[in-house]
């Protein structure tokens, strides 16, 4: 059976999303949004804060194991945070070289560094040593900044840093999220490294998956938006190995409200009331790509302000 990894996405899926996509559908583990390292050593309690899965012997309800996503520049309190994160006894601990917020990149992290496959090889090393084979280490990275000339160098200075595994987005810094992600770059990455590597970008369907691997030559797969909107696409991947074909359909719609109901749950007790509409309507708005009853709720929800309106709605279909 493949690998199938639920990415990290700041804004999107943090601890509540983990737990409902969790229970409609398993991963191999899931990763954090990430934390910024930038002048100090982060306390125990931030990585509580972005991780509670941690007070849960870093699982999330369902039992799917957590690791925690660092993103920073200087190897020394990169090392020194790692020390602190691995005595709070993560599933793992992931590196980010690949966000593209211009501001995270202005200084000087994420997938700017993967201009200095020098810096990446200081950076890993530092947490791998801090680290000292406590928790597994891993890195996701990007193809490159502007373009995809020092990508495998970048993949190479990783793995040498002592990265066990490492997810490849298919994408440089400057292609954002914009199709097409570029599956046959991950089978050179591969190609060049020793250490397993997974394939992310783009992935919304069992066809796109069945691409990917054919493109990448991977099976292991990060599924980011596309397990959103399709919180059952995981599911489905595994069942399409098997021959089973089990398209989104209104029986899924049926599994979904409660976990939709739960999700709102959840939002309401992380958020100030005037901050929770917009959750759920940025995940109907993924939602309604695939399932039409998604699509309805959708528009009944997306002119509302009020959470206690949201609430009425959740319930007038049963999700709650
Ligand atoms: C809203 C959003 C937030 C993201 N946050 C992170 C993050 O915190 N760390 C990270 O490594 N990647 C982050 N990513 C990138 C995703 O993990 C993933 O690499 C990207 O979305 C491509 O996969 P997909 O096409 O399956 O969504 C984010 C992506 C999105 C859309």
């Amino acid at each position: 059976m493949p690998r199938l990894l639920l990415a990290p996405m700041e804004g999107l899926v943090d601890a509540v999303m983990r737990d409902v996509l969790t229970q409609a559908a398993s991963y191999d583990w899931c990763v954090t949004e990430f934390v910024r390292i930038s002048n100090t050593v982060l306390p125990a309690r931030v990585f509580h804060r972005v991780a509670p899965e941690l007070r849960n012997a870093s699982r999330t309800e369902a039992g799917v194991p957590v690791r925690v996503q660092l993103l920073g520049s200087d190897p020394q309190r990169m090392g020194a945070t790692a020390d602190v994160v691995a005595r709070l006894q993560p599933a793992g601990v992931d590196l980010n070289f690949g966000c593209p917020a211009p501001l995270v990149n202005q200084h000087g992290g994420g997938s700017i560094l993967l201009d200095t496959p020098d810096c990446l090889l200081q950076i890993t090393r530092a947490v791998a040593q801090a680290l000292a084979g406590r928790v597994p280490l891993t890195a996701k990275m990007r193809l490159g900044v502007r373009d995809k000339e020092r990508a495998v160098e970048a993949a190479q200075a990783l793995a040498e840093g002592g990265a066990e595994l490492l997810v490849v987005h298919a994408r440089t810094r400057d292609e954002a999220y914009r199709p097409p992600a570029h599956w046959p770059w991950i089978a050179r990455i591969a190609e060049a490294v020793k250490i397993p590597v997974v394939a992310n970008g783009e992935v919304w369907t069992v066809a796109d998956y069945q691409r990917c691997v054919a493109e990448s030559g991977c099976t292991d797969v990060m599924l980011g938006r596309g397990a959103v909107a399709d919180p059952f696409l995981a599911q489905r991947i595994r069942e399409a190995q098997e021959g089973i074909e089990h398209p989104p359909c209104t029986s899924d719609w049926q599994i979904l409200l409660p976990l939709l109901g739960h999700y709102w749950r959840g939002v309401e007790a992380k958020l100030e009331p005037h901050h929770r509409p917009g959750r759920i309507k940025q995940w109907l708005n993924l939602l309604r790509r695939n399932f039409p009853e998604g699509e309805t709720l959708h528009q009944q929800i997306r002119p509302l302000r009020q959470a206690d309106d949201v609430t009425a709605v959740l319930k007038s279909v049963g999700a709650l």
